[in-house]
């Protein structure tokens, strides 16, 4: 889950270049320094926040798999069962 420009979006932690890979640098660890792409650390791919789009590396064009949420009134998130 990764919070951008004030929202929340939740990705499947799953690299589209290979199937199922995880992305994570070290635990919890899922953006570059600057902290405006989620990267995954097995080749570099870039990905936009929003959107989940691959802006940059060998997936280029693909999508990280959006997890459905929900947000409850008192500030919750609930993620859907897939
Ligand atoms: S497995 Fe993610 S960029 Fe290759």
């Amino acid at each position: 889950m990764v919070r951008h420009a004030g929202r929340l979006h939740a990705w499947r932690n799953a690299c589209p270049h290979i199937d199922g890979a995880p992305m994570a640098w070290r635990k919890d660890a899922y953006t570059n320094a600057a902290g405006t792409h989620i990267v995954c650390s097995a080749h570099g791919a870039q990905f936009e926040p929003a959107t989940g789009r691959c802006v940059q590396g060998p997936c280029l064009g693909q999508a990280l798999s959006a997890i459905e949420m929900d947000i409850r009134s008192d500030g919750s998130v609930w993620l859907r069962a897939h």
